[in-house]
């Protein structure tokens, strides 16, 4: 979508995916705990949702925590789940006043009940909603996603429901997690890293990449500009011959 921004006609991405890294990095500069990282991180990703809303972006998804994740310290995975606890119990009244639907991906079979219970009442509280479309990553990782979903593929196939000459991309793209969200066109990722991470590898197929050293509590509406100006001036060909 072609909208003025700050003065500029700039081609704004439907989808915007985030990596958000750089938490640690950003507390251990303060000389803080990590946790302090990610609590200043997880204030970034609501004012994210504002400020690429208001650029009129439609798709938010940010990486939150990895299958891989487990791997750190009790206390940090601690604090880290505390974090979207407080997030998914409080966020929806803020939500609804931003008339904006919030859904989470991942694995849920490993997380807390109280969480998985948190997670259902938050997207059954802003299903209605029209505006942003925001999406939590959570004990998410991209083959682990495709691997839940050529399991229910196979299992529909045994049970005769389909025969593999029905399995197209586009069947397959209905079997992950992201199944009502379009494909990223823009990925971001923070505090200098250049990896994807297994987020949304099936996805990112074509989507154009951003990479920059801020770390992610630092990354600011402007910073969400900059971003929208770098992909609004890359020709997305998808395989063809260039448009222009
Ligand atoms: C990456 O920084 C960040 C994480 C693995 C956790 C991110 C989680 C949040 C920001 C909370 C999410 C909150 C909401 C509301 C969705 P890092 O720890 O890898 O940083 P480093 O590379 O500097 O150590």
């Amino acid at each position: 979508m072609e909208k003025e921004i700050d003065g500029e006609v700039l081609n704004v991405p439907r989808h915007i995916a985030v990596i958000l890294d750089g938490n640690g990095r950003w507390a251990k500069k303060r000389m803080m705990p990590r946790n302090f990282g990610h609590k200043a991180g997880a204030t970034a990703v609501e004012n994210a949702c504002e400020d690429v809303y208001n650029l009129g972006v439609e798709y938010l998804t940010v990486y939150a925590f990895s299958t891989e994740n487990w791997k750190r310290s009790v206390e940090e995975v601690t604090g880290i789940m505390n974090l979207l606890r407080d997030y998914l119990v409080n966020s929806i009244e803020r939500s609804n006043k931003n008339n904006m639907r919030v859904r989470i991906i991942g694995d849920r079979t490993a997380l807390a009940p109280d969480i998985v219970e948190a997670i259902g009442k938050l997207e059954n509280a802003t299903a209605g909603n029209t505006g942003l479309k925001f999406t939590i990553a959570l004990n998410y990782g991209g083959r682990d996603e495709i691997r839940r979903a050529v399991k229910e593929i196979a299992s529909e196939a045994v049970s005769g429901k389909i025969s593999p000459e029905d399995i197209t991309e586009e069947m397959i793209s209905s079997h992950l997690d992201t199944r009502e969200l379009p494909d990223p066109d823009l990925l971001i990722r923070t505090s200098g890293e250049e990896r994807i991470s297994n987020f949304l590898p099936w996805q990112i197929a074509y989507s154009e990449f951003y990479f920059t050293d801020t770390l992610w509590p630092d990354f600011k509406r402007d910073d969400f500009v900059k971003a929208i100006r770098y992909y609004s001036g890359r020709d997305r060909r998808f395989g063809g011959v260039s448009n222009k």
